[in-house]
């Protein structure tokens, strides 16, 4: 476990480790789950949209609003001290308009984050992203599989299979480097198109299911810890079964409640102050203080 407090991870160190070393990402969204991601040395902290199918219970992320994002935000925000905090743009917060859009990129920076994610690249996206910069607010790029386009896409599937659908996410990436993105989320590519798109372009490539030539990967929290209960994707590796492990202690917790083992009379239960006091509250009661315990 590392004690030292690090040093904060900024927007242009994260710029500077492509190609000198592996970036580390992490979802979180609240308090306890940005600080165990930052403690254990995330470099960015994500409040990803993600927080509507693990931590609110939906089917997808689009019914995720604004709100929800900075209330989360804010919680991550006083949990992830070092690293870098970006917060996800939920659907219809950047697609009505580009003033809309650069005003709730501004509440997420109010809220905590030094940076926001967006998904896609079509030239409409481009210059809200443009716009975003322009309000000192540096932005993530998101391509491939983007997670609010799943009605379009016609599900949670694999993009750039064909050399056709590459290519456009090709101009995708370098079209989002050259409007100044200064990192890239690919998520669920081939691992040959990743490496082409990470080798082309001068920011990083954070991959999700986008193989290991990534220059840096994320998964989301519930997912490697083994908390959320739905659909886990073959991109997921699971380092922990959490949800596991809280079934079986809050069990424990309920038959020992059911049982009168908890609390125990000493270790998890408070006393009068002396004797003295007991015998004088004793003597205030009618019945001279008799009480029929232990149940
Ligand atoms: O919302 C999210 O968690 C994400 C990551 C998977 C990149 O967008």
């Amino acid at each position: 476990m590392n004690s030292q407090p690090r040093k904060k991870v900024t927007v242009p160190a994260v710029r500077a480790m492509k190609g000198k070393s592996r970036i580390g990402m992490l979802t979180a969204y609240d308090y306890p789950s940005a600080k165990v991601a930052d403690d254990a040395g995330s470099d960015i902290v994500l409040v990803g949209d993600s927080l509507g199918m693990v931590v609110l219970g939906y089917p997808d992320t689009l019914s995720v609003t604004v709100d929800d994002m900075l209330h989360h935000t804010r919680a991550a925000a006083r949990g992830a001290k070092s690293a870098l905090l970006v917060g996800d743009m939920p659907y219809l917060s950047y697609h009505v308009s580009i003033e809309e859009s650069v005003r709730n990129a501004g509440r997420f920076i109010q809220s905590g984050a030094q940076a926001v994610k967006v998904e896609g690249a079509k030239a409409s996206r481009l210059r809200t992203i443009e716009a975003i910069l322009d309000a000192e607010i540096p932005v993530m790029g998101h391509i491939g599989l983007t997670p609010q386009s799943v009605n379009a896409l016609g599900g949670f599937k694999l993009q750039g299979k064909n050399a056709d659908d590459a290519k456009r996410l090709i101009d995708e990436a370098v079209a989002l480097e050259r409007v100044g993105c200064f990192s890239l989320v690919l998520e669920c590519v081939p691992t040959e198109l990743a490496a082409i798109i990470t080798e082309q372009i001068t920011i990083p490539t954070i991959g999700i299911g986008a193989g290991p030539h990534c220059d840096g990967q994320v998964l989301v929290f519930h997912d490697v810890l083994g908390i959320y209960d739905g659909h886990t994707a073959k991109f997921v590796r699971q380092y922990a079964h959490i949800a596991q492990d809280m079934q079986k202690a809050l069990e424990s917790y309920l038959h020992d409640v059911r049982d009168g083992s908890f609390p125990d009379e000493e270790k998890e239960s408070f006393h009068m102050a002396s004797d003295e006091e007991l015998k004088r509250l004793y003597a205030t009661r009618d019945d001279g203080g008799v009480v029929a315990f232990p149940r």
